[in-house]
């Protein structure tokens, strides 16, 4: 194997899991798990959690219907929501699959209900077809207005083709220390769902809740919440509480493969950015921007190696980093940490976040897939 892995911690998943479960209490769980389980591999992410029998997750969501397709291979029964609107080249796959599609328009509808009587893959959906509304409560991005949902809400539930499994809205701000947006539409989401109870309009299940607002947001826990970014380990912000204890469930790991000396005349790597001013040791380190090490890391990262703290040096390239290590003793095959713990030493996702100006979310999911995934329990 290469030596050059990430190590996935799946008994810290499993403690996230449980302790949001624990957080929200009676309302049921949708696992986030698109983009590969943010970059954590779906497979064992999915049945890591199934293993959890009676608490496992009571839904799973996706963006793309061809990620769902993907983990019906690993789960055949536990509903499926695919957040991204679906386009007619994925009917096949809704219906083949029994996805739970994102409605939000009449031409989403007026597609199913065409495909439900004319699509070749039709007659393996359990009919009617749940379907999820998605509601825009000030996001501004994806779903049915929120002053316009209930007369698409209605119109649609007197329609036989579908049921109406579910009603959802997402909030742009919950992660932020000041919740009055995230308030704001979550007041708008509850008179919705009011008036659709007072009009005796049937909307099954309610959500909103992502990891931000299962943090700080009890009163938007509805029927459904939606953790994605927590049950990797991660907080989504670094303005939310930290009223659920999480372990990032990702750890990066190389080894040192070269070794050398660097004169103060010379440069390291390419445009010979990092001019040493005197004689330095330097370790080069097999991982680069084509495993998601970010080229925008060049001088920036650092790695645990041998229970010390050493600074990346010089630009990061496709395969490969390099490190000062003074004059300390690091031969050829020494374990470098990228992300992860070694005794008192700790690198996370918001190191690298912090450099590149990003979030945890984008350092998971962008370690590419040349990096093997070590699953451990
Ligand atoms: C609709 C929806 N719900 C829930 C989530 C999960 O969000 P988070 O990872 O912040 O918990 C996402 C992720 O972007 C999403 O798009």
């Amino acid at each position: 194997m290469r030596p050059t892995f990430a190590v996935i911690n799946l008994s810290n998943l499993k403690k996230n899991y449980l302790n949001i479960r624990r957080k929200v209490k009676k309302s049921k769980v949708m696992a986030v798990v698109k983009a590969n389980a943010y970059g954590h591999g779906l497979k064992e992410i999915v049945r890591k959690l199934n293993s959890l029998n009676k608490l496992k997750p009571e839904y799973y969501a996706v963006a793309l219907s061809q990620e769902a397709d993907e983990l019906r291979k690993y789960d055949r029964r536990t509903p499926i929501l695919v957040f991204e609107p679906f386009t007619s080249g994925e009917l096949n796959l809704l219906f083949k699959n029994n996805l739970i599609p994102t409605v939000f328009t009449d031409a989403h509808l007026n597609m199913l209900r065409y495909a439900i009587r004319n699509h070749k893959e039709a007659s393996k959906l359990i009919k009617p077809m749940k379907v999820h509304v998605k509601v825009d409560t000030g996001m501004n991005r994806l779903g049915v207005r929120y002053d316009e949902a209930f007369d698409f809400i209605k119109k649609l539930s007197g329609n036989k083709n579908f049921s109406i499994d579910g009603v959802y809205t997402h909030f742009a701000t919950s992660d932020e220390r000041d919740k009055s947006f995230a308030n704001k539409q979550l007041k708008r989401f509850k008179q919705l769902l009011e008036k659709l109870k007072r009009n005796k309009i049937s909307f099954g299940h309610a959500h909103a809740a992502n990891s931000g607002a299962i943090l700080d947001m009890p009163d938007s826990y509805l029927d459904i919440v939606r953790p994605g970014i927590s049950l990797y380990g991660y907080y989504p912000s670094l303005e939310t509480t930290e009223s659920i204890h999480l372990y990032p469930v990702m750890s990066l790991y190389s080894v040192v493969n070269a070794v050398k000396y660097v004169y103060p005349d010379e440069g390291v790597s390419y445009g010979l950015l990092y001019r040493p001013k005197k004689k330095i040791k330097v370790a080069a380190v097999p991982i680069g921007y084509a495993d998601g090490f970010n080229r925008a890391l060049t001088n920036k990262a650092r790695a645990i190696i041998k229970g010390k703290i050493y600074n990346q040096i010089g630009r990061v390239t496709m395969d490969r980093i390099m490190f000062e290590i003074g004059d300390d003793d690091i031969g050829i095959g020494d374990r470098v940490t990228l992300l992860g713990k070694y005794k008192n030493f700790k690198i996370d996702a918001w190191d690298l976040s912090k450099a590149l100006g990003t979030i945890p979310y984008e350092i998971t999911c962008g370690i590419s897939s040349r990096v093997t995934r070590v699953y451990k329990n």
